[in-house]
């Protein structure tokens, strides 16, 4: 055994930063190499709390060696781990640093068999994360108390789970299940083949319940992103609840008909939960978009652009607890649209619409198609626009969603075209930087790299015509004159430093809200968002403001094409050197709410804020 692998003790104090971090099962896996060698403790800890943040090993990164490898499946050449642990059954808690190299052959399967499973008579089974219990009834009390009356009833759990991505070994990953208690079946609609959440489906003026349970081994809490809702519906990270343990969501949907979605919001572990799986989609439809005819039904396509990294089991990699990575943020190698790689749309010769969301934690996406007609844009984060806009490209950052009208009537059975992000500059704060020595060539997609997202491919010929409507909705002027603070705007500095994400040089505070963040309830304002993005640290930040859609006033220093700042928008890109007004209507809903980076990775470092709107009592 030691033979195979021999642990070294000293400090090392640089990590090789481009290497990927293979979470979840792989700690079980580590675990038990390292109870192999007698380092640990408590493999039952492991089991419990496993996938990302096992109590004992914080921080564990897997060096690929092979300096040909394109992506982080290839052979392993030795693993290499920073054990930041804690001595569990110690009473007093102690806290030890170690690195370890475990050299592994070309195969690690192998390797870990010889070195860790068998040889010591360890359990090799049973080292999945335990599904949580279901905790019925524990809305049973809360519920009977409000006296809400749903029209939509429906309980969403968060929970580990297995699904065959790839051919060969099923990927662990976290998913969203729903089900509908009562209302129509046909409002959570499930993905097939897909880590995604369901899509929940939801109509304006409608009364949602949602009875959310925690079965994930760590705490969360969701939060429905565009959505307007009062502050204790909002999924703050201050309620996040831990496993076994269920929130309570009532509210009435008062957005416009469009595309918002739902994802986890715990401080600090938006990042690493949203990559396990958890994230869907949450539809409104209203009258008015309903009069438009607009393409339904299958013609009507939710695709959730998402990244990410596998090894060469499936298992999902993820850059864990490494601050300089999260700097940039997590990029993967790997694009997949509704939680499938190699994603092809088949498509019939007639119009469709395509409700894209960016779910990716940090990449930006510069859409265009690959055979280079425009894009035809009709809605945005809140709902249509007033009319169509075309574009020959147009930026998807995280959070941000964009509807696409596209007609295939004119192609011919067997035309094959794509969806490409095209290269940009995506910041400065690049390799260079970060990667540390021993970087090997092993890439990882950079942001603003050129990528095929998925391919369309026309199969049937229909005689379905559609017209594109010139006038979609009634999205009115922006009156940025009636903003209470019309000649001084809130001003707010985004900035990268120390490691930490910060706004105004403040990073967050679970309740801290300075006196600048804090708005009267009634007041229509302007607040100036400023990526001065200099030096080093120029990298893109999509701003995203809880509870509210806004309007884009208008934009300085851009350098770019491809914004459609036009319609509601809850989430706004600004790259390096942008500034970027906006128009925000505190019309109601006093309480606790957050703006933060939508880059997930700078959210977790603190790149988030509340903003406080002050009721009229107060
Ligand atoms: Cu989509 Cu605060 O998040
Ligand atoms: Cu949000
Ligand atoms: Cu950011």
């Amino acid at each position: 055994m030691t033979a195979l692998f021999k642990i070294l003790t000293e400090t090392v104090s640089t990590f090789p930063v481009d290497s990927a971090v293979r979470q979840c099962f792989a700690c079980c896996e580590v675990l038990q190499l390292l109870a192999a060698a007698r380092l640990v403790f408590d493999l039952e800890t492991c089991r419990r709390s496993c996938f990302v943040r096992t109590a004992g090993i914080r921080n564990f990164i897997f060096r690929s060696g092979a300096t040909t490898s394109r992506s982080i499946k290839s052979s392993y050449d030795f693993i290499f781990i920073k054990w930041i642990g804690y001595s569990i059954k110690a009473s007093n808690m102690k806290k030890l640093t170690k690195n370890l190299i475990l050299e592994a052959g070309k195969d690690r399967r192998q390797f870990l068999k010889l070195a860790g499973y068998g040889a010591l008579g360890l359990i090799a089974g049973g080292i999945r994360p335990l599904l949580g219990q279901s905790a019925a009834g524990q809305h049973g009390d809360a519920i009977s108390k409000t006296g809400f009356v749903p029209d939509l009833d429906i309980s969403l759990v968060s929970r580990p789970g297995e699904l065959a991505i790839f051919p060969g070994a099923a990927t662990q990953i976290w998913q969203y299940h729903a089900e509908v208690i009562k209302g129509d079946k046909h409002r959570v609609v499930n993905l097939s083949r897909s880590y995604l959440g369901p899509i929940i489906k939801a109509r304006q003026g409608e009364k949602i319940r949602i009875r959310f349970t925690n079965s994930i081994p760590e705490k969360s809490i969701v939060h429905w992103h565009g959505l307007h809702v009062p502050e204790a519906m909002d999924g703050h990270p201050r309620y996040v609840i831990p496993e076994g343990n269920s929130y309570l969501y009532e509210f009435e949907v008062k957005n416009r008909a469009g595309t918002y979605w739902y994802h986890p919001h715990p401080h600090g572990r938006t990042g690493p939960q949203v990559y396990g799986g958890l994230a869907g989609l949450f539809l409104v439809s209203d009258t008015e978009e309903q009069s438009l005819g607009l393409p339904d039904g299958e013609y009507d396509v939710p695709l959730v652009i998402q990244d990410r990294s596998f090894d060469r089991d499936n298992q999902l990699l993820y850059i864990s607890g490494n601050r300089m990575a999260q700097m940039t943020g997590f990029l993967g190698d790997s694009i997949l649209i509704n939680g499938r790689p190699d994603f092809t749309l088949p498509v019939s010769t007639t119009a469709y619409r395509l409700r894209l969301l960016n779910g990716s934690n940090s990449r930006i996406y510069k859409l265009a198609w690959r055979d280079n007609r425009p894009l035809t844009i009709i809605g945005t984060d809140g709902g249509l626009m007033e009319s169509p806009v075309s574009r020959s490209y147009v930026f998807l950052a995280p959070g941000e969603r964009i509807e696409l009208w596209s007609d295939f009537s004119d192609s011919p059975v067997g035309y094959e075209t794509a969806l490409m992000s095209l290269s940009f500059d995506g910041g400065r704060m690049g390799r260079g930087m970060m990667m540390g020595g021993g970087r090997g060539n092993n890439q990882t997609l950079s942001n603003g790299a050129k990528v095929s997202l998925f391919k369309f491919k026309v199969t049937k010929s229909v005689a379905i015509r559609k017209s594109l409507p010139q006038k979609l909705s009634e999205v009115g002027a922006i009156q940025e004159h009636e903003a209470d603070n019309y000649n001084r705007p809130r001003q707010f500095y985004l900035n990268m430093g120390h490691m930490q994400g910060m706004i105004n040089g403040r990073v967050f505070q679970m309740q801290g809200v300075a006196d600048e963040e804090i708005v009267q309830l009634g007041t229509k304002e302007i607040w100036e968002f400023i990526n001065n993005g200099g030096g080093m640290m120029a990298m893109p930040h999509p701003i995203h403001l809880h509870g509210k859609q806004f309007r884009v006033i208008e934009r300085q220093g851009v350098k770019h094409h491809g914004y459609v700042d036009e319609g509601w928008k809850d989430t706004v890109l600004l790259m390096p050197g942008e500034r970027i007004r906006i128009l925000v209507d505190f019309d109601d809903y006093p309480g606790l709410f957050l703006y933060h980076c939508h880059n997930l990775e700078h959210e977790d470092m603190g790149m988030m804020r509340n903003y406080y709107v002050r009721g009229a009592d107060l």
